[in-house]
């Protein structure tokens, strides 16, 4: 069973998102640990009350940057994972963590990308005028919300949004498509290009499935 530990940094919305696909049957993933950077993510008691390992590493008891993320991935190496999650962790990583997790490091962002990475992404969509707007999910790469593109979903921008509405409107569509494109990576069937996009490859049944024989009845 695909094993994630999940990094937060507030409601942990996204997370439970995942959970809530587990309790579906729609993904086939085990989580091994939820570490948040703050104290008062309130993620942390919703996976606690599931069961789920929690730890916190408060970014501000460390030196610097490096510092912190050595002490992080060696807290994240302990569960084993074969997937990292990203899910509302907000600090920008070093290369190093980056590097170590290569292909297993995965972000949701809240807008279109290569359209407005960073931050206050809703705020910065309506002052543009887009008329559509939505969210990414990306593997992740040593420069910030560059690195390849699993899936995207868009939403229209209406006339009388603010950042609030939007935002809850794109948020619905986050929690589609973050199990979506961790059920693919769960079934081994996302490949990253020379190019550095994604390919999503075919859902072929097992060959062991395929030599079941049929019972006779
Ligand atoms: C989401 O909008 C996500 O795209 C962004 O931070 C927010 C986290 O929300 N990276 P939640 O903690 O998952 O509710």
């Amino acid at each position: 069973m695909t094993r994630l530990v999940i990094l937060i940094s507030g409601r942990g919305s996204n997370m439970e998102a995942l959970f809530h696909a587990v309790d579906a049957g729609a993904l086939p993933v085990e989580f091994a640990a939820v570490i948040s950077n703050r104290t008062s993510a309130a993620g942390l008691a919703t996976a606690a009350a599931r069961g789920i390992t929690t730890a916190v590493f408060d970014h501000t008891a460390f030196p610097d940057r490096a510092a912190f993320d050595t002490a992080l991935m060696a807290e994240i190496d302990r569960y084993a994972p074969d997937l990292v999650v990203l899910a509302g962790f907000m600090r920008v990583l070093t290369d190093a963590f980056v590097t170590h997790y290569a292909g297993r490091l995965i972000n949701i962002h809240p807008a279109l990308l290569p359209a407005f990475p960073g931050l206050h992404t809703h705020e910065r969509a309506l002052a543009a005028g887009v008329k559509l707007h939505g969210c990414t999910v990306h593997f992740v790469t040593p420069e910030v919300d560059v690195g390849p593109i699993v899936i995207q979903a868009a939403v229209p921008v209406l006339d009388d949004d603010t950042p609030e509405t939007l935002a809850a409107r794109v948020l619905a569509q986050e929690h589609q498509i973050y199990p979506q494109a961790i059920r693919w990576f769960a079934e081994g069937r996302l490949q990253i290009t020379p190019t550095g996009g994604v390919r999503l490859q075919p859902n072929r049944p097992s060959a062991l499935a395929s030599c079941v024989v049929p019972a006779l009845d």
